[in-house]
């Protein structure tokens, strides 16, 4: 750890946030362990946003504690936590210099006047601007810009650091550039709990140790990305990390179920449902595969769409859709075809039935 380098680690513990009467965080219980890179992910208004406020000091929890550094901090101010903060629109001051900004915040902090100059190259060397500490945020493009903010962020050292959708105002090339940014800070500073906000799954696939996946202000899921992908425990988080073809299935027994008359097998483990009850069977589109084979799904072809890579192929199977992405497929099936698709037993899992069974969205890009 630097010398000087706040605590890290977060705990929510049951945090609750009203606005006006509406929740928008539900009993939020997530510990991010000292050194971890925890993404907050899920779709727009689902309270991440109001979650990291929380651990910022901006917004007071209506019920709840908020721990940082294994201290209880629920009651103290914004500026007493010793958290690094990246908002959305990176907010530099223009007519600040770029080395000004950094120490920006060195100086609320109450650093020594002696500090101060190297601190900002340490943090500016961290993020690979050290040569731009004489240059105003306007002669910087937005990702040299953002990477200052964070620079500012990691100025004071903090034990935490928290991102709030840092890469949504970038564009895609210089979005991906960041990516691998971030990934080497994480690397570069052990000891800095990192609570990164976003929507996008794939920024929360390539970055984090584990993603706490949010909806409707509640914590649905948790895990290592491999976990969430593999073992999806929700509707939610099968269709929202990856595509997922999702059935409303029958159980029949342990690891066997129905789908209308077509017995089907999913992995044993991973169904808790008594025989009788009705579940939803996720299988991923590229562990399904073209032709007869174990789990056979018979149907017709009702869409053929070409992604480089592979041919994603809808199929329509009594009445359900279901999508494979097949590789090297030489001639692809056309619409109206007949079709066979099967999927490996291991491959499918067995989730509570939700409200919204149908397949994921077929637009989304992703693993
Ligand atoms: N200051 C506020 N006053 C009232 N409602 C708010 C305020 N901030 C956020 N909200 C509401 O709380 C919900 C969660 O918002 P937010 O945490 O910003 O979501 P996210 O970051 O996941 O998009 C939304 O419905 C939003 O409109
Ligand atoms: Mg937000």
């Amino acid at each position: 750890m630097n010398p000087g380098t706040a605590p890290g680690g977060i705990r929510f513990d049951g945090v609750t946030v009203a606005y006006g009467g509406t929740v928008v965080l539900d009993r939020l219980d997530l510990t991010v362990e000292p050194g971890e890179f925890m993404a907050l992910l899920g779709p727009s208004g689902s309270g991440k946003t109001t979650a990291l406020r929380a651990v910022a000091g901006f917004v007071r929890p209506a019920a709840g504690r908020v721990f940082l550094g294994g201290r209880d901090v629920t009651a103290l101010p914004p500026h007493r936590r010793g958290i690094g903060m990246v908002v959305q629109s990176y907010a530099l001051f223009p007519h600040l210099k770029v080395k000004d900004n950094v120490a920006f915040g060195l100086k609320a902090h109450r650093t020594p006047k002696a500090e101060i100059p190297g601190r900002v190259t340490e943090a500016l060397e961290l993020v690979g601007m050290a040569a731009y500490a004489e240059r105003h945020p306007r002669e910087l493009s937005g990702g040299q810009q953002q990477r200052v903010a964070i620079a500012r962020a990691l100025a004071i050292r903090p034990g935490v650091l928290l991102l709030d959708e840092p890469l949504s105002a970038l564009d895609a090339r210089l979005r991906s550039g960041m990516l691998a940014e971030l990934a080497r800070l994480h690397r570069e500073l052990p000891d800095v709990s990192i609570l990164y906000v976003t929507h996008d799954q794939v920024e929360a696939l390539t970055l984090a140790d584990r993603i706490a996946v949010m909806d409707r202000s509640r914590l649905q899921d948790c895990g290592t990305p491999e976990e969430l992908y593999r073992r999806p425990r929700t509707e939610f988080t099968a269709s929202f990390v990856g595509n997922a073809n999702l059935l409303p299935v029958t159980v029949t027994g342990e690891g066997a179920v129905r789908l209308g008359d077509r017995p089907l097998g999913v992995l044993a483990e991973t169904g808790t449902a008594a025989a009788g009850a009705t579940a939803t069977l996720c299988v991923r589109p590229h562990l399904v595969g073209l032709g007869d084979g174990p789990n056979a799904l018979t149907g017709s072809v009702t869409e053929v769409q070409w992604r480089g890579s592979t041919h994603r192929v809808h199929a329509d199977v009594d009445g359900h859709r279901v999508m494979a992405d097949l590789r090297e497929l030489r001639e692809p099936p056309a619409i109206g075809d007949p079709v066979t698709l099967h999927y490996a037993t291991e491959d499918a899992v067995l989730l509570p039935a939700g409200a919204g069974a149908g397949a994921g969205d077929p637009t989304e890009a992703g693993p």
